[in-house]
């Protein structure tokens, strides 16, 4: 199948958070299964100055309102005959030095510059001659694309492939000004309860859950749970009506990246049976965070996006009590203000227990995932959440709540049988959680058993050859309904 696959963010070009490593992983996946698939993303500055020899192949016109706004699409060679690479220039809209936003905000013309990446992508399968059996879109910045091919493509020869649209996380849904309506081309006549409306203001997502042919969430616990009020953010009658389209694909890893025994973040390499380099990651990792090095003490991690979604009104309470707590704590995060503040003062009121990095740092982020004992993920709800997997290869145990993909990738350790990967709690509570971690502490002092612990995540293998199969059987399933 000729698949395109239109996203805001992919590893190694530019990343804010897991999205970037899905759309880094899954389409060369894709294109080992004998794929041909076409990646499409905005040219950022990080990524022009990284790419120096990118060459030009189309130049595009896209109509937004009255004007006509040039464009020109880049390439540049993949690592995979079946793979091409493609970016989106346009220097107004992407030369800046944030994705989206400086932290904690946003562009004020978010809006148009995703509605013109959107358009910029149909008009290059036109002037590329590109012949696309699906169109995979994520999230809200590329939800446009399904809502195209319906409306203002619709009647187009060319645009014939179906569409399928992948939620990561219903909590950003690029809500905008009604009046983008006809700068984005579409008539009135959609801007309705059933269609892009919500509460008078034109929804992005939400275009792309109507209109595309069908949807999947990166866990099959997210596909359920959006359908209840508490998860779906207002968008959940939407979703009901959609629930025969609505499918729940885990995330997968990419073990060429998240690799203890080839790493080339860390110096001290390590694999199961021989665990020696993970002891000199964890003294490594102490010091990086200029913390006292105490080796019995278990290092509790968490690489993170600072933001409530990930559990931080437990965390932060429940760290007033550190002195109850045997161990030591490092946060690497950027994020909201408050959280950030909160763990400044936190850090700074435990000095040997609690040390945290406000930056965005993938080197430390490897390294954290193999020095740590134990790594946190309280999340209020998480669609699939990646660390929690990435943690299990490393040897460190993931504490997680039982929410979307932690559930579905984590299994409470059983003491009797020895099964099990992690540890795991219910209640969205301080006290669900002190009581988890207390329990995780106590078989940090059962050596034998926290290594059978250990084998059993290290042993598991969530590889995205798994994941990418699903996707293909889906569309397949899309292309026999057009
Ligand atoms: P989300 O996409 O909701 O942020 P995921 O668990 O799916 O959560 O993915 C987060 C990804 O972003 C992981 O690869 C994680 O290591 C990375 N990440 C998050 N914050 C940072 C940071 N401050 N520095 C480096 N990597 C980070
Ligand atoms: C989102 C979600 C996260 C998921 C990632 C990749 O950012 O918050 O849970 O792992 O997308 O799908």
């Amino acid at each position: 199948m000729n698949i395109l696959f239109a996203v805001s963010e992919a590893t190694p070009f530019a990343k804010t958070g897991g999205l970037a490593d899905v759309a880094g992983a899954l389409p060369t996946a894709l294109a080992e299964r004998g794929h041909q698939v076409h990646l499409f993303l905005p040219l950022y500055q990080e990524i022009k100055a990284q790419e120096p020899g990118l060459i030009e192949t189309a130049s595009i016109t896209v109509p937004l309102g009255e004007e006509q706004v040039v464009g020109t699409i880049v390439s540049r060679p993949s690592q995979h005959p079946n793979l091409s690479i493609s970016f989106v220039r346009q220097d107004n809209y992407f030369d800046r030095p944030f994705l989206y936003g400086p932290t904690g905000e946003e562009y004020p013309d978010n809006g148009i510059r995703f509605i013109f990446f959107c358009r910029a992508i149909l008009e290059a399968v036109s002037v590329l001659n590109l012949d696309i059996d699906i169109y995979h879109a994520h999230d809200w910045q590329t939800a446009l694309i399904p809502v195209y091919l319906k409306t203002l493509y619709k009647d187009l020869s060319r645009y014939r492939g179906g569409s399928l649209f992948t939620i990561h996380n219903l909590g950003y849904q690029g809500i905008q000004d009604k009046e983008l309506m006809p700068l984005a081309g579409l008539d009135w006549k959609y801007f309705t309860f059933e269609r892009l409306e919500f509460f008078d203001r034109f929804n992005l997502l939400k275009g792309g859950l109507v209109y595309a042919d069908a949807l999947n969430t990166v866990s099959q616990a997210y596909s359920r749970e959006i359908l209840q009020a508490e998860f779906g953010f207002g968008l959940e009658s939407v979703l009901k009506e959609r629930r025969n389209d609505l499918h729940g694909i885990l995330n997968g890893v990419d073990y060429q990246e998240w690799n203890p025994a080839d790493d080339p973040f860390i110096n001290n390499h390590f694999r199961l049976g021989r665990m020696a380099g993970k002891k000199i990651c964890k003294k490594k990792l102490v010091s990086a965070f200029s913390l006292p090095h105490e080796s019995r003490r278990p290092l509790i991690g968490m690489v993170s996006r600072l933001v409530t979604q990930k559990g931080f009104d437990l965390i932060l309470p429940l760290l007033k009590k550190t002195d109850a707590f045997e161990a030591q704590f490092v946060f690497l995060g950027t994020g909201d203000p408050e959280i950030e503040e909160g763990l400044t003062i936190l850090a700074k009121q435990y000095p040997s227990q609690i040390a945290f990095i406000r930056g965005y740092d993938n080197r430390l982020a490897h390294l954290l995932e193999a020095g740590a004992d134990i790594f946190l993920m309280p999340s209020h709800y998480e669609p699939c959440g990646l660390n929690q997997m990435y943690s299990l290869r490393y040897g460190t145990v993931p504490l997680v709540r039982a929410v979307g993909g932690l559930d579905d990738s984590i299994t409470s350790f059983n003491l009797e049988n020895g099964r099990g990967n992690g540890f795991k709690f219910d209640d969205y509570t301080i006290d669900a959680l002190e009581k988890t971690l207390k329990e995780a502490l106590q078989l940090y002092q059962k050596p034998r058993l926290w290594q059978k612990l250990r084998q059993n995540g290290m042993r598991s293998d969530f590889s995205w050859s798994q994941s990418a199969a699903k996707y293909e059987e889906l569309y397949v399933k899309i292309k026999g309904q057009l």
